[in-house]
């Protein structure tokens, strides 16, 4: 099949490749003349594991290319994904769909013969609606359908679960759109995978619910892990004591400073935003995302509290910048709120992150970035672990001890390290849900 992916982002150039990895011939096409002039010469705009490897292989054998031109790709095609960004809408948290309709105005203009138009970017219910509407307005002309298909992926795992999804949701009516969508995703068929064919609106709720959901969840033991501290009992216990469940299930049951990233907390804001519209307001979703915004900061006077008397003039190394893991990605990372907290405070923060810096920089002031763990701790009064890279779990804690203030305090906001051996080794040690046991 030929595919033409709008929008080269996370989503668009994962989803790209991977379909191109199918088999199929598919043109990436992006408005960032320096994002396509860099993947035009092989380098990878994201950090995302095995990417760079997959969309050499799939250029080589030449079913994988990279344009700003969208008319070409647009007319050849027999599946046009709409891949673009779905922001919060400055100043009251709906979805912005300017970015989607602008797509979805520019592919109407060249659509040729009987073409399938898939959402992929995230968006709320009725959008794949005046997608319709534009396109048929567009050009009254045009053979088409439009059809709504989520996108699931987790940014530092999106190859595996792009190619080895839980399931894959296509939400449309039309038999001739449903005959090119199974084409597309045959592979996944093949392999067993879940497919769920169902209607438009239904398909774009699906991916609002389970964003909301896991949201939900962390937020839970989040608020369970604080109780914890407050009574004396280990938030990892309890976990593993629900998760076990299996109505309950162990993921997405670790605490920590708070879900930050690209989806949840723009996703739950605008999900919010469509119940009150319809007047079937979700209060459980209203609180998660209330909670969750006030968490972040709270984090940052978490870690001052562990500074003594005052925290002004006091050094703090941060381990972790990014929101999660095995990404480069910064947008609404917990460690902006927190080193923001930290700064009002009077704190100076030092920082490392293994792949995320340059986007930091572009976000946080004022930080001292260095070249690795050690070097970051060098002076610190205290160092905090935000994000649990690989890295930060076998830290030489000598080496660390040595490097720091005569007063190392560690704040382990993902449980990384077991409180009893830290105090042992001699660091003044506070993590989330698991406080010193009171004999
Ligand atoms: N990042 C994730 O992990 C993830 C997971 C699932 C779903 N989603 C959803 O997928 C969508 C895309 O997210 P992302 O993280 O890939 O965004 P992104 O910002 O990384 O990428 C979007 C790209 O679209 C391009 N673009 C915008 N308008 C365009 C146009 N008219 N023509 C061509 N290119 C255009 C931008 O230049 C940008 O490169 C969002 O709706 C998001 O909620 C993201």
């Amino acid at each position: 099949m030929r595919v033409a992916m709008i929008g080269t982002g996370y989503v668009g150039l994962v989803s790209g490749a991977c379909f191109a990895d199918f088999g199929h011939h598919v043109i990436c096409v992006d408005k960032d003349a320096d994002k396509v002039a860099a993947l035009q010469r092989g380098e990878m705009p994201i950090y995302e594991p095995g990417l760079g490897d997959l969309v050499a292989a799939n250029v080589r054998a030449e079913r994988l290319s990279f344009t700003t031109e969208l008319k070409g790709p647009v007319a050849a095609a027999d599946a046009i994904f709409i891949a673009v960004g779905t922001p919060s809408r400055r100043g009251d948290g709906h979805a912005d769909l300017s970015y989607v309709y602008a797509a979805a105005r520019e592919i109407a203009a060249a659509l040729d013969g009987f073409t399938v138009v898939v959402t992929k970017s995230t968006v709320p219910v009725g959008t794949g609606d005046e997608v319709e509407r534009i396109i048929r307005e567009t050009r009254p002309d045009a053979s088409f359908a439009v059809v709504s298909n989520p996108e699931f992926l987790r940014e530092g795992a999106a190859i595996q679960d792009f190619k080895h999804p839980d399931r894959v949701v296509v939400g449309t009516e039309d038999a001739r759109a449903s005959e090119v969508m199974a084409e597309l995703y045959r592979p996944l068929y093949l392999n067993r995978s879940p497919i769920i064919v169902t209607g438009r609106r239904t398909a774009e709720l699906i991916k609002y619910a389970a964003n909301a959901f896991l949201a939900t969840k962390i937020t839970f033991i989040n608020e369970i892990a604080d109780l914890c501290e407050r009574v004396g009992a280990d938030v990892q216990e309890v976990a593993r004591g629900i998760g076990l469940d299996n109505r309950i299930g162990s993921k997405f049951l670790h605490p920590g400073p708070g879900y930050g990233g690209s989806c949840f907390p723009k996703d739950t804001v605008a999900l919010i935003k469509t119940g009150q519209d319809h007047d079937a307001p979700l209060r459980i979703v209203e609180a998660v995302a209330a909670v969750n915004e006030t968490r972040k900061r709270a984090m940052g006077r978490k870690v001052a509290a562990m500074l003594g008397a005052s925290p002004r003039g006091k050094t703090v190394a941060v381990l972790g910048l990014t929101f999660k893991p095995n990404t480069d990605d910064m947008r609404d990372a917990p460690s902006i709120p927190l080193i923001t907290a930290l700064h009002d405070m009077g704190v100076n923060v030092r920082a490392y992150d293994p792949v995320g810096m340059e986007q930091a920089k572009k976000v946080l002031n004022n930080v001292t970035y260095c070249n690795g763990p050690y070097e970051c701790a060098q002076g610190a009064d205290a160092l905090v672990i935000v994000t649990e890279w690989e890295q930060f779990r076998a830290l030489d804690l000598d080496r660390l001890k040595q490097a720091m203030s005569a007063r190392p305090v560690m704040v382990d906001l993902r449980n990384i390290y077991p409180p009893d051996e830290m105090r042992k080794r001699g660091f003044i040690y506070e993590s989330v849900g698991r406080p010193e046991p009171k004999v």
